[in-house]
């Protein structure tokens, strides 16, 4: 396969299923005449009146509900539960991947493939109710590395955002190129809530992934651009633990916001430990920040390390897999008789791989937090 078609395939492959699914919501529109019906919301506390025929996480976002959608609604990510109080038919095989036992027997649900054909009652998290769309302009992209992008959105309408530091926004960007449909994906906040007319994402290029090469070729500074949220139950426990933070990659944002949002409100009784796994330098950014930050929070430690270094990199840090550096800090560096919390962000193997050692090293898995990034 040459390099054109790698980069080119799964665009096509995208936008010919994309115009599939298109096609069959207009020709089932007009076929199916669906009446008016009711949407009831956690036990009445809100009731929409909506026409039928759309998925039940388009009609709720058509009428300012937003549930989280990391893949915009293809039943890949998984991330659009609700709870179904009321008939809505078999669970769907698309659906199966995503339930566990435990929830299918509790009529768990993904909202992206219930399609909706008559009154329904579900339950959704009250604070799923507070999320808004908001509207924003790209003030600034700065390249961090060849392959992440730092997006600066300054805040029109509402002009202002309250979130938790760790929790993400879904990034809705216009049709492009040959894509004729909006796409919209989940992206962590590396600002801080301090600064509540702004949000600045750091979005990795990903060869062929929609968002992403919008935003790395086609996003221009000054363009209007939507999102909606504050989502997600990643954000620092009140507690007095300590804490051991690992990211690769973008998963930087939501560590970078929680720990300087510490350092903002004076949290200075926790301890720190923040692995940062990259392969090389070029993978590496905010490295002089980051130190900087050590410097003025003592209780914050830095540990870069790089599992593929260049001769040419002179890296004298820590070098090997990041979860390799964490296990020999966890048993020599790290005193072990604090209580520990763990926040790990990035790809579902590297948390995965993460998650092992620290429980080999004794945190059990109620005290691991995690967003992966699938
Ligand atoms: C809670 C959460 C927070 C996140 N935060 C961040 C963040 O801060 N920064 C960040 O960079 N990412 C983050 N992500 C990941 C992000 O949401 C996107 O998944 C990622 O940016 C890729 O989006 P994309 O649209 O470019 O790729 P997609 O279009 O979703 O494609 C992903 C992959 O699938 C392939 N593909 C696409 N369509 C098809 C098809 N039809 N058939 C076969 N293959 C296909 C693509 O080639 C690509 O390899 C987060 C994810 C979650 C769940
Ligand atoms: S929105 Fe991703 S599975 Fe439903």
């Amino acid at each position: 396969m040459d390099i054109l078609t790698f980069i080119t395939a799964p665009l096509i492959i995208s936008l010919l299923s994309g115009s599939l699914a298109l096609i069959i919501v207009v020709v089932d529109s007009l076929v199916n005449n669906y009446p008016d019906f009711t949407i009831d919301i956690n036990n009445g506390r809100k009731k929409l009146t909506t026409k039928g025929g759309s998925s039940l996480l388009v009609t709720l976002s058509s009428q300012g509900i937003f549930i989280p959608s990391a893949c915009g609604g293809k039943a890949s990510c998984g991330a659009c539960k609700v709870k179904i109080e009321s008939d809505v038919g078999a669970i769907l095989p698309t659906e199966l991947p995503y339930l566990s036992e435990e929830e299918k027997k509790d009529n768990i649900r993904l909202a992206c493939q219930i399609k909706l054909k008559k009154d329904i009652k579900l339950l959704i998290p009250q604070d799923l109710l507070y999320v808004r769309q908001f509207d924003a302009t790209v003030e600034s992209i700065t390249e961090l590395t060849y392959d992440i992008k730092q997006i600066r959105l300054k805040l029109l309408s509402p002009d202002s955002i309250d979130f938790k530091a760790g929790q993400y926004v879904q990034l809705i960007v216009p049709p492009y190129g040959q894509i004729p449909e909006k796409t919209q994906r989940a992206y962590s906040m590396s600002s801080t809530p301090s600064d509540n007319h702004h949000v600045e994402l750091l979005v990795r290029f990903v060869p062929g992934g929609l968002l992403t090469t919008y935003v790395h070729k086609f996003m221009r500074v000054n363009e209007k651009v939507v999102f909606t949220g504050p989502f997600g139950d990643f954000f620092l426990r009140d507690t007095k633990a300590d804490m051991i933070c690992v990211a690769g990659g973008s998963g930087m944002a939501p560590i970078k916001s929680i720990v300087y949002d510490m350092y903002e409100k004076k949290i200075f009784d926790r301890s720190i430990w923040y692995f940062f796994g990259a392969k090389s330098t070029r993978d590496l950014f905010y490295l002089d920040e980051l130190k900087e930050l050590g410097q003025l929070m003592p209780s914050f430690h830095f540990i870069p390390a790089l599992s593929n270094p260049d001769h040419s990199d002179n890296w004298n840090g820590e070098t090997g897999l990041i979860t390799n550096i964490l296990d020999k800090y966890l048993k020599s560096v790290i005193s072990n008789s604090s209580q520990k919390e763990a926040y790990l962000c990035g790809s579902p193997g590297m948390i995965d791989a993460t998650v092992k050692v620290l429980n080999a090293n004794g945190l059990v898995s109620e005290k691991i937090y995690y967003d992966k990034f699938a």
